[in-house]
């Protein structure tokens, strides 16, 4: 079986009997007749691998226990394939995706009410695909039409889908796993290759460029999300992608990029002093968040709860900044008070995937925080941001903003950092910098 067959089993075993009905994304015109880049549906992929727009799976478990799948597909078409580029078609698609089925995406709602006949339930996600969910109204009014004389349901029973297929995708298969580290490895040469090249006087896009450029010529031809390239005060703006700032002698560099290979990204942070070297006020920050990330990163192992990932930072934040001044007291009693979170206002970790925000539950059904498992993929990213307007905190600390963030995936024994490869170490990162002067 094909990994996306064994995907589609998985699912629909755990879903049970019912027709699945999975649109891939939309792809949505940007202006005149120039739309935004497609980019398929996450969930569509993991479960078919199927790369072009307007793209339907149709999925259903048999009365064996196994599957059958059909994928409604644009057909091949000369002329539009002049314009629009090459299709796999309906044969292509049962040739190359492992499917036992396809049909032209416009036979969609003739064929839907034979197959859903059957099916007491439909899993399906009603908002995403405004046209498909009326297709599905006409092609509920259709059967109901049909079986009037058996007094029947307005609509078979509906069911979401997507919460059962986000805690499949939680858990990293194989295949997954070595494409996560494919994506990693190329975003820490990205970020190795920035330190070299970051220099006073070059503005930020430029920084991006480099960045950018190291992820094409490895193999990544899309970044998992815009690259955040935040020199000086911009790196306290939490999601700046403006990227327009010509960067200064004695400033911080802040870079949050990740390349996605095969639909999965990495997110990487890494802050560096663009001139080679961290003031006193920026190592003292620096060495906080670096002592805070390495603590978290130690506690992602197979049993540990997810919220402690985030309790340990808000200690180690906390304690760093009492010993550096800037939070008087007892640390227990300010991590209760959240004293730090002026400063440290965001999450530490977000699952990763094929969305760098990636679906999953963060809470079990009743709320408490879930535990963590082999395959899990997350990152790890504490960071202190210092407004440049703060007039709480000494004047050499104004404008600082520090993040350092990894991707980290939960094994049998412990943990595998994905993004060893680029250094966050003080001497390691000014090593580099310098490398490149
Ligand atoms: N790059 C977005 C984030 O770190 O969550
Ligand atoms: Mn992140
Ligand atoms: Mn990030």
């Amino acid at each position: 079986m094909s990994v996306h067959a064994r995907r589609r089993q998985k699912l629909l075993d755990t879903l049970g009997d019912g027709l699945l009905v999975l649109p891939t994304a939309a792809h949505k015109l940007r202006n005149g007749d120039v739309h935004y880049s497609f980019r398929p549906g996450s969930d569509f992929t993991y479960l078919t691998g199927f790369p072009e727009p307007h793209a339907v799976l149709v999925a259903w478990r048999t009365g064996t226990g196994k599957h059958r799948s059909i994928l409604f597909v644009m057909p091949r078409d000369k002329a539009r394939e002049i314009w629009d580029g090459k299709r796999h078609g309906v044969r292509g698609a049962v040739q190359r995706f492992g499917v036992d089925e396809a049909f032209p995406i416009e036979s969609l709602r003739e064929k839907l009410p034979d197959l859903l006949a059957p099916h007491i339930r439909l899993f399906h996600t009603l908002g995403d695909d405004e046209e498909l969910d009326d297709t599905l109204m006409k092609v509920f009014a259709v059967l109901r039409a049909k079986n009037r004389r058996r007094n029947p349901a307005a609509h078979p029973i509906l069911e979401d889908p997507k919460p059962t297929i986000a805690k499949q995708r939680l858990v990293k298969d194989a295949e997954e796993l070595a494409t996560m580290r494919q994506a990693a490895d190329i975003s820490a040469e990205a970020h190795c290759a920035a330190m070299r090249a970051a220099r006073p006087g070059m503005t930020e896009y430029q920084v991006q460029a480099v960045i950018e450029e190291t992820f094409r010529t490895h193999g990544s031809m899309r970044n998992g999300y815009d690259s955040i390239v935040a020199s000086g005060p911009n790196a306290c703006i939490l999601h700046y992608i403006e990227n327009t700032r010509k960067m200064r002698r004695g400033d911080l560099l802040l870079v949050d990029a990740g390349a996605e290979v095969d639909s999965y990204t990495a997110d990487i942070t890494r802050t560096w002093p663009i001139s080679g070297a961290f003031s006193d006020a920026q190592k003292a920050i620096y060495s906080i968040v670096l002592k805070a990330e390495k603590a978290c990163v130690r506690v992602v192992q197979p049993g540990k709860a997810w919220d402690g990932i985030h309790k340990t930072a808000l200690r180690e934040i906390t304690k760093g900044l009492v010993s550096i001044g800037l939070l008087k007291g007892d640390v227990a009693k300010l991590v209760k008070k959240g004293a730090c979170r002026k400063w440290f206002m965001h999450g530490t970790s977000h699952w990763l995937g094929m969305d760098v925000h990636d679906v999953g539950p963060y809470e079990d059904a009743d709320g408490k925080s879930i535990k963590l498992r082999p395959g899990m993929a997350m990152t790890v990213e504490p960071g202190l941001y210092f407004d440049p307007a703060d007039k709480s905190v000494p004047k050499e600390f104004r404008g600082i903003g520090v993040r350092i963030e990894d991707d980290v995936v939960v094994t049998r024994t412990g943990h595998e950092v994905l993004t060893g490869g680029v250094p966050k170490e003080v001497r390691e990162v000014e090593a580099l910098c310098a490398a490149g002067a």
